[in-house]
């Protein structure tokens, strides 16, 4: 079993790194020099991907260390160009780790489909004319995935009932398919396609939209993580956990953000794993605003000991076959990193992130406030941008934190000094 604790990892050079992430989950030779950029993912790739190929914008790949889920421990691979995040979710990993780590439960790959149906002249009946049919309905989408039917998926179950709009009363149609370890979206869309003549033969109406919802309320999943104060910060940091928790409870501007924060570890592992950050994030929202309100994904509480407990639930429509998932070497190359076998597996590992993400931003906006660590780590990119020599940044930025002064031009200044010097 692979382990995750890597004390200092994030002093060695990018080499002493991949060195110990290949030596740690049995890295070839060619996926190192992915890795190492020796085999770029090339343009003409690309050019399969999406449509109008000019070019390839690069993101930086970070591991997350430090992280116990379900009792393993797991090298997270995280994409992202903000800086600080990596480093937040390893050290709030870190701070769950000797209290046990994260576990995480799945309600199950439930996806679903809607299919519209307008222009009814008996919505109630079709409604009951439509239930009436549902096996025909269910055996009609799963010919037309005969592959997810023999890995034990498939069409399960339809949901229908009457919308009433504004121009018209409309029969709604949801088609929920178990669609295992794919995210399922071309999946449920063929279907909700495939039955639409079925549909408009049965309720006598025209069916409009055929489309998958992101809302996938029936694909949640749970993680749960217990920190000691001790390894927050004290039990005055725990204290003002909970008041920044309840802030986000009640708060839709401070909700948006919190999730924001959480959204951070999200969609870095999504889009590692090649997976579509859009859609996990259109569920992540529309979830937080179940009630009617929208609010904190997270809860924070207090244990009969004094620990904080964290929990998430969130959907989390994933995938770890087809699309890019199985095509892009780097999507390949993270599910391998974290070892993950199933769908299940990599919600649970992409929750998990989330949720430290999330304890990590709080602990911080809590304490000592967000801008001390973000704003070293942003006066690394204006260094850069600034024009410095890489072998020039740490003392640049070294300087601007002793001074008190990590602005643009400030670093401009220190940049044209140093140079001038090793000039
Ligand atoms: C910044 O990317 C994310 C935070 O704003 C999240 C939060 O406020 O909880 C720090």
């Amino acid at each position: 079993m692979s382990k995750s604790r890597f004390p200092g990892f994030y002093r060695l050079s990018v080499e002493e790194r991949v060195n110990l992430v290949a030596q740690e989950v049995n890295l070839t030779k060619e996926e190192k020099d992915l890795l190492f950029g020796v085999t770029p993912f090339s343009v003409d790739r690309g050019d399969f991907m999406i449509e109008n190929v000019v070019g390839m914008m690069p993101l930086p790949l970070g591991i997350a260390v430090n992280f116990k889920i379900n009792g393993k421990e797991i090298l997270v691979p995280m994409v992202i160009e903000e800086p600080s995040v990596v480093a937040a979710a390893s050290n709030m990993a870190r701070a769950a780790y000797e209290s046990g780590g994260f576990t995480t439960s799945y309600s199950g790959s439930m996806m679903r489909a809607q299919v519209q149906v307008v222009d009814v002249a008996d919505p109630y009946a079709a409604m009951a004319r439509i239930y009436e049919h549902r096996s025909s309905i269910l055996e009609l989408c799963n010919s037309k995935d005969p592959t997810l039917v023999s890995f034990g998926g498939g069409a399960r179950d339809i949901e229908v009932f009457v919308l009433h709009t504004q121009k018209q009363p409309m029969v709604i149609l949801h088609l929920l398919v178990d669609t295992r370890d794919a995210m399922g979206a071309n999946t449920v869309n063929t279907m909700a396609e495939a039955v639409a003549p079925f549909i408009e033969q049965i309720t006598a109406g025209r069916v409009l939209l055929r489309i998958i919802s992101n809302l996938a309320d029936r694909r949640l999943v749970r993680a749960r993580t217990v920190v000691t104060p001790e390894a927050i910060g004290g039990h005055e940091v725990v204290e003002n956990i909970l008041l920044a928790q309840q802030f986000a409870e009640f708060d839709p501007y401070r909700a948006a953000t919190h999730n924001k924060g959480i959204m951070n570890g999200i969609s870095a592992v999504v889009l590692a794993t090649g997976n579509d950050t859009r859609a996990v994030e259109a569920g992540a929202h529309a979830y937080a605003c179940r009630s009617g309100r929208y609010m904190s994904l997270t809860r924070w509480e207090k244990d009969g000991e004094g620990n904080l407990v964290g929990t998430l639930e969130i959907p989390m429509a994933v995938g770890i076959v087809g699309g890019a998932t199985k095509s892009h070497p780097f999507a390949q190359l993270a599910l391998k990193i974290m070892g993950v076998h199933t769908a299940e597996d990599l919600a649970g590992i992409i929750a998990s992130v989330g949720l430290a993400q999330n304890l990590g931003a709080l602990r911080a906006l809590a304490s000592e406030g967000i801008q001390q660590g973000h704003m070293a780590l942003h006066a690394r990119n204006l260094a850069i941008m600034a024009g410095a020599e890489i072998t020039q940044v740490d003392e640049i930025v070294k300087q601007a934190i002793a001074e008190k002064n990590i602005t643009y031009d400030h670093i401009l200044e220190l940049v044209k000094r140093t140079s001038t010097r090793v000039l």
